[in-house]
This record gives C-alpha cells, structure tokens and sequence, in this order.
C-alpha cells in the first residue's frame, strides 16, 4: 500500500536520467511483461507526465482525454450532486486530480495506480483520501467495496487482460454500481500516431490486435500499449456482468488548441481519438 511505500518522501526518490532509445515495434506481451513495464516507465516518465499536462488536466478537475471533455460537464458518473457520500475507485489515476474533483463533491475516493513515482505527484498536490499502489489486474479490495468506478486512460490501454480488468471491477462494484472508462479510441490504432497530417493515413490494420511494444537493447519491454477494437471492448464489458449504457466519443471542441501526443485540433477535426465506456452494474 502506498502509505507504507511512500514514506522515503517525494524529493528522495529521483529519476534516473536519459535512458538509450529504446526500439518501438509490434510483438506479443504478456500480463507480467506489461505491467512490469509499464510501473518502469510511469516511475521514469512521471515527472515529464505532469509537467507537460498537469496544467491542462489541473489539479482538481476530471478531464475524460486530450479533448478536455470535463466530468462537470459530461455528467458520466451521475449527476455531481448525486456524488456526495458515494465510494469512488479510480484506476490509474496519475496524481489523482479525478480524484481531488470527486472528493470536492463530496465523494469518498480511493485512488489506485501502478506507479509509485505517479502517487507521489498526487501527494505532492495534496491528496485527503487513500492511495494505493496496485495493478489494476488485481484489485486489493473485498467484493462490492464501491459505488462507482473510473479511468481516465489508466491501466486499462495497457494491461494485457483487459477482460480481467473488467471481471475485477465488476467484482469490487455493488450492484446499481456504474463503471466508465476512457482509452484511446481503437480506430486510432490504424494510423501513425502523429498529430500532423501523417496520422491521416492509415497504414496498419484496425484488427491487428499485436501489442505495441517499446524494448530496450536486450529485447525486455519498456512500454507496452494493448489494442481492442470496438467490438472486443464491448464483448469484454458485457462477459464481465456488465450492461453497457454508452459509448461517448467526444468531439475535438473549438477552444482546444493544444497537442497531446498524437492528438491534435487537425486530426481531432477527422477522427475520434478517444472512446468512454459507460457501463452499469445492475
Ligand atoms: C495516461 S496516465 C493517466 C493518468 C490519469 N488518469 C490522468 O488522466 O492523468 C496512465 C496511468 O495508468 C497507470 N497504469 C498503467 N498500467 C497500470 C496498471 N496495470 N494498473 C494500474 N495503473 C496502471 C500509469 O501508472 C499512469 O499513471
């Protein structure tokens, strides 16, 4: 648990500087591979992570993806004052800021991630709930522990058993309980992921399910990424017990000049870039 894993303190624990370029490619990894490599590189790329975005996800707003659909806004989770008292999970939270939004509603949330350098920055911003360091494939909580659950592009696009993050979920969730979950949309696997006009052009396969893999020199994955199409997320969600409500697919709004990676006002204009999963526990 991170109350125990943190005590060394936010400044003594540093990253470990420029690290050779890895080789990006397209080949099988498996839960343990991923979920090794993925606590790796949130701890090495935290800091990066939220000096680079922290300003647009701010430290206390829910912001569902590079398109900046807001919680306050979309209402995903209920209606915000029908959160007060309620028990909130989130996967993958970063440094929490969904979290900090909940909790000023009135909310209890726990906020769960993989990386224990992520879970400093959320200490760092100041967090009155629990955090807690655990892989979104193995949920340490007692069944129908919470009321809702939610992810904003955490552990979901890369946990090589999605299926199990679900039937996880599903499991900690109370019935009546709701679980919404964004990642980036599966069409998107298609094409390059430039922000440019290159990632116009589709030059893979949509159903090409080969994981995206980043490896160092000795061929261990540093970074790995997992694509489901549309069809394979909803089988997942409804094999889980789940009833799926929605599939939101926000639009690129007029106000968002900012680049994200391979999203951008150019390409938001075109494409979907990322897919909100609405789903209730009856
Ligand atoms: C793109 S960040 C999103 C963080 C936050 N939700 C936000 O919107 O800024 C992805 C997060 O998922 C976490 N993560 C990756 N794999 C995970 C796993 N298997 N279990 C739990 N968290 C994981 C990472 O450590 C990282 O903090």
């Amino acid at each position: 648990m991170i109350q125990d894993a943190m005590s060394d303190g936010f400044r003594e624990e540093r990253s470990t500087g420029p690290e050779p370029e890895p080789e990006a490619t397209r080949r099988g990894a498996g839960t343990t591979e991923s979920s090794r490599a993925s606590r790796g590189w949130w701890d090495r790329n935290a800091d990066e992570y939220q000096a680079e975005h922290g300003a647009f996800l701010g430290d206390d707003r829910f912001v569902w993806g590079p398109e900046g659909l807001d919680e306050q806004d979309a209402a995903l989770l209920g209606p915000a004052v029908r959160l007060a008292g309620r028990t909130v999970l989130e996967i993958g939270a970063g440094a929490a800021q969904c979290s900090r939004w909940l909790a000023a509603q009135g909310a209890r949330p726990v906020a769960l991630d993989l990386s224990h350098r992520q879970l400093l920055h959320a200490r760092r911003i100041g967090a009155g709930f629990p955090l807690v360091q655990a892989d979104a494939g193995a949920l340490p909580f007692a069944d129908g522990s919470f009321d809702l659950a939610c992810s904003a592009y955490g552990g979901v696009p890369f946990v090589a058993d999605s299926a199990r993050v679900m039937r996880e979920v599903h499991r900690v969730l109370r019935r009546g309980g709701r679980w919404v979950f964004s990642v980036t949309h599966p069409v998107r696997w298609a094409f390059p992921d430039e922000p440019g006009p290159e990632g116009l052009t589709a030059v893979s396969s949509y159903f090409d399910r080969t994981p995206y893999v980043e490896q160092d020199e000795a061929g261990r994955a540093v970074y790995v990424e997992h694509h489901r199409t549309l069809g394979d997320r909803v089988r997942e969600i409804a094999a889980a017990g789940f009833r799926l409500v929605d599939l939101v697919e926000p639009e690129w709004p007029q106000w968002n000049d900012q680049e994200w990676g391979g999203w951008s006002p150019l390409r938001g204009a075109l494409l979907p870039g990322t897919a909100i999963f609405v789903c209730d526990r009856d």
